[in-house]
């Protein structure tokens, strides 16, 4: 009997994203044929209290309040972060010089410069390295791309993506992480206009020319605790108009202040032959359009079953999934190509070509000129057919 690869996972942050990861880490086994078989060893956060409930509730063998100490181990395979993004860096840096394989959050770091040195340190170390898009991997998404690659949709015309969320309409939310500049990066920009953004170069192509708006509605917030003021430093909405390599043209736009909307990810993606259409909130299906001539007009495709993408891990035809799914899926991919021996995608190539991206639009909303997005050679999406 051929025993199966073990690989050790060393996972930094217990918080959003640490819960969604060790799902994925635990899921992934039991529902796909994976040639390695992930193993949860050790989880790191600050808190020694918190953190030992969540190891013991998430199925952690390990716990440990310093990432210093974990992530050079020796028995540790793949460093997996879902800490804020000013830790991206020191934690990447480190990951890289112990040869680990590294699954990062969104987005990659802080600034394009700490992006480029994340991205030469894995590079320099033969890491296997992978960014965490997780919404390229909803199936209606994944078909959205097969679709296009299949020229259904003909050539592109339109990029319309949307993230809203309202978690900031409260002027007495506090002044968390997130509304910091040295921890966060950015605010709606970094958090959720770059999935926009990923998910337009998944789609469509490379952006190389962008217009900016950055608003911030609520100028300081409460500290938790304190109750004293403090001032938020990122934006919290992000607009562009975007000019695609391919001769498309777009607009994205995140914002945290879309009351009503909780997590309202869609795009709209309008062709010579056709239109694709998805929305989280329904991310189950994929709306088509192609020219029938008579008989045309939208379908929604119920994206469940057999014969979709990743689909053949779940459920008959019409049992749904949910968000979480995303999330094992692309430690699907990850784990696939560690066992090929490749890249999995989006790596931190993405990552920087994303960074890269999100600083043009914060430089045309100072100069409020367009502003190009400075292309590098031998990069890509990964995955253009
Ligand atoms: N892929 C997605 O859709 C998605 C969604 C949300 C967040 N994110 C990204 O995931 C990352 C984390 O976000 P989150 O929402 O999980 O945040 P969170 O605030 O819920 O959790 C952050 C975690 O980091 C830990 N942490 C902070 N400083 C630490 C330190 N010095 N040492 C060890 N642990 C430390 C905290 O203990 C906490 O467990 C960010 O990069 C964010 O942009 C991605």
């Amino acid at each position: 009997m051929q025993i199966m690869r073990k690989l050790n996972i060393a996972l930094i942050g217990y918080g959003f994203m640490g819960r969604a990861h060790s799902n994925a880490w635990r899921q992934v086994g039991a529902f796909f044929d994976v040639a390695c078989e992930p193993v949860l060893k050790v989880i790191c956060g600050r808190n020694e209290g918190e953190l030992t409930k969540a190891a013991a509730k998430f199925g952690w063998q390990e716990h440990s309040t310093s990432w210093e100490e974990i992530v050079g181990r020796e028995d540790i395979d793949v460093v997996d972060i879902c800490a804020p993004g000013d830790l991206h860096l020191p934690i990447t840096l480190a990951a890289a010089a112990a040869k680990k394989i590294i699954f990062c959050e969104k987005p990659l770091a802080n600034t394009v410069d700490e992006a480029k040195q994340i991205l030469a340190a894995a590079r320099a170390n033969g890491c296997v390295h992978m960014i965490c898009h997780n919404y390229r991997r909803v199936p209606a998404v994944t078909l959205a791309r097969e679709l296009i690659v299949a020229g259904r949709i003909g050539d592109i015309y339109h990029y319309r993506g949307t993230y809203l969320q309202d978690w900031l309409v409260d002027p007495q939310f506090p002044r968390v992480w997130r509304l910091e500049k040295a921890r966060a990066g950015s605010g709606a920009l970094g958090d959720i206009l770059s999935h926009s953004i990923d998910l337009a170069r998944y789609l469509v192509g490379e952006i190389t020319e962008v217009s900016g708006l950055l608003k911030t509605f609520v100028t300081e917030r409460p500290l938790a605790g304190s109750g004293k003021m403090a001032p938020v430093e990122v934006d919290d909405a992000a607009l562009s108009l975007v000019k695609f390599e391919n001769g498309a043209v777009g607009t994205i736009e995140a914002t945290r202040f879309a009351t009503g909307r909780k997590n309202y990810n869609r795009f709209e993606i309008n062709g010579s032959m056709g239109t694709i259409a998805f929305n989280l909130e329904r991310m189950n299906e994929l709306e088509l359009y192609v020219e029938e001539g008579p008989e045309s007009g939208f379908k929604t495709i119920q994206v469940t079953g057999e014969g979709y993408p990743y689909m053949e891990g779940w459920w008959p035809p019409g049992h749904i999934i949910g968000y979480e799914h995303t999330f094992t899926h692309t430690v699907l991919e990850l784990i696939m190509a560690v066992a090929d021996g490749r890249l999995p995608t989006p790596n931190f190539e993405d990552g920087v070509r994303n960074q890269l991206v999100l600083e043009a639009v914060e430089r045309a909303a100072t100069s409020r000129r367009w502003e190009l997005v400075p292309q590098m050679k031998g990069m890509g999406n990964g995955e253009k057919g």
